[in-house]
């Protein structure tokens, strides 16, 4: 854990839920929030081996891996309702799964197909994520929280990857109206938005190693030393899916060190 997030146990006795927990973002999110006191985190995959190794990697007395693959609204369901059955309620659910698309998808050489692929999982995947969370958390009478991971491509263009940059700005409008119609049920819900942070995701579209990403990415932070790396994040997403952030609803948490826009 990092300095920052040592101070007291923030998710003592909570039930989460974390989509794409085996890999990346997900999987330091799932590692900082069982060392701090979550009862259960269930992690939604669909990389079983990596899943099933980081679950057994946190403890399978405090973590858990479910197969779910979030463009399937019924594995979503199941996830859910598998989780309130076993352990009682859901509390937190950071609907983080997403993905790249490896072609350079500008708008003139756009590939629909593959806009659509990515969509299933980054638009329609987190929206199914956070109705369903949101619906045995009204359920179940728990206030809960539910963070969305978005990106600083939620509120900048790009010279490519415009089927992503869409996808993220879909989220802030999950996010935002999501947050408008739980608050009578005193569910928040917000999203994270990081710049450029080595991870798998970021390896395979841009074929370089987290080096090379540090590397290419540093130059547009305002903010000089360490790139940012996923721990930054999932600091932030303990910071939204703790009481820390009480009164905090319908916003955008931008991890992104002063991100310089091209
Ligand atoms: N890495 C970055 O630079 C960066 C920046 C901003 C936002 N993000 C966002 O962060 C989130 C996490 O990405 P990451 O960088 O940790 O990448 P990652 O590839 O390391 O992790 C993503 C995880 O999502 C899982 N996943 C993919 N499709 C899925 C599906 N259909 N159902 C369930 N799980 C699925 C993958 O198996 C993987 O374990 C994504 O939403 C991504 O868009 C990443």
């Amino acid at each position: 854990m990092t300095e920052s997030s040592t101070t007291s146990k923030r998710l003592q006795g909570k039930v989460v839920i974390i989509t794409g927990g085996a890999s990346g973002i997900g999987e330091s999110t799932a590692r900082l929030f069982a060392d701090h006191g979550a009862r259960v985190v269930v992690i939604g995959d669909i990389q079983d081996e990596l899943g099933e190794s980081v679950a057994s990697s946190i403890g399978l007395h405090r973590c858990r891996y479910i197969h779910c693959d979030v463009t399937d609204e019924e594995q979503v369901k199941s996830m859910v309702e598998q989780t309130v059955q076993d352990y009682g309620k859901l509390d937190v659910m950071f609907s983080n799964a997403g993905i790249l698309s490896s072609c350079d998808q500008t708008i003139l050489e756009l590939s629909l197909s593959t806009c659509d692929r990515l969509f299933a999982v980054n638009v329609r995947g987190m929206a199914t994520c956070v109705k369903h969370a949101a619906r045995a958390m009204v359920d179940g009478g728990v206030k809960g929280c539910i963070v969305c991971t978005a990106s600083i491509a939620a509120t900048i263009g790009g010279d490519k990857h415009t089927d992503y940059i869409m996808s993220k700005h879909a989220v802030l409008g999950l996010v935002r109206s999501a947050s408008r119609q739980l608050g009578e049920h005193g569910i928040r819900v917000n999203c994270v938005s990081p710049s450029a942070v080595p991870t798998p995701l970021m390896y395979k579209a841009y074929q370089m190693d987290a080096e090379g990403i540090e590397k290419a990415f540093k130059p547009l932070t305002s903010l000089k030393g360490e790139g940012l790396k996923v721990h930054n994040v999932s600091d932030a997403v303990l910071f939204l899916a703790s009481d820390q952030s009480a009164f905090v609803t319908g916003h955008n948490l931008v991890v992104d060190g002063g991100f310089l826009p091209l």
